[in-house]
C-alpha cells in the first residue's frame, strides 16, 4: 500500500480545503493517507512515507508562513531526496510568486516534484479542487 502524508498550514481554511481534496484524490487512487498540520510533522517522520504533499498559503510578502511551516519545511527538506513530493497552497492578491520561489527552493535542494504545483486564489473552486485531487492521485 502506498503510504502518503499531507502536511499543511492554514489560517483561514483555504489551504486546509485543498489538503482535504488532495487526501480524497490519493485515497481514491488507493493510497493510505495521513494528514498533519505543520507543527505535528518533523524530519524523523519522512521515512514512514512513500510520498508527501506539502500545503502552505502565501504569507508575509510572498513567503511561506514563517513561524511554523517554514522551520518545519527547512528541517524536512534534506530528507526528501528520493521521495515523491508535491506542493500546493492558496493565495490572495499576489500572482503566485511564493509558489514559484518554493518550487525553486526544492529544485535547488535536489528535490524533484512529482507533478505541477497547484495554487488556488482564496477558497479552492471546483477547478482547483479537481487539480488538488489529481495532485493526490499523482503521488500514488
Ligand atoms: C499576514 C498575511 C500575509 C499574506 N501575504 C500574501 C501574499 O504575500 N501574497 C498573496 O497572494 N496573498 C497573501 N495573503 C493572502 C493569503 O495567502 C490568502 O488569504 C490565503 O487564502 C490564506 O490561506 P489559508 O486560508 O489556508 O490560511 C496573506 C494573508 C495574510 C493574513
Amino acid at each position: 500500500m502506498n503510504n502518503i502524508a499531507i502536511v499543511f498550514w492554514s489560517a483561514t481554511g483555504n489551504t486546509e480545503a485543498m489538503a482535504d481534496a488532495v487526501k480524497l484524490g490519493a485515497q481514491e487512487a488507493g493510497a493510505e493517507v495521513s494528514i498533519f498540520t505543520a507543527s505535528d510533522f518533523s524530519a524523523d517522520m519522512v521515512a514512514d512515507f512513500d510520498a508527501i504533499a506539502f500545503g502552505c498559503p502565501a504569507m508575509g510578502d510572498e513567503v511561506l508562513e514563517e513561524d511554523e511551516f517554514q522551520p518545519m519545511f527547512d528541517a524536512v527538506l534534506p530528507s526528501l531526496n528520493g521521495k515523491k513530493v508535491a506542493l500546493f497552497g492558496s493565495y490572495g492578491w499576489g500572482d503566485g510568486q511564493w509558489m514559484r520561489d518554493w518550487q525553486e527552493s526544492c529544485q535547488n535542494a535536489g528535490v524533484s516534484l512529482a507533478c505541477d504545483c497547484v495554487i488556488a486564489n482564496d477558497a479552492p473552486d471546483d477547478e482547483a479542487v479537481a487539480a488538488c485531487k489529481n495532485l493526490g492521485a499523482a503521488l500514488v
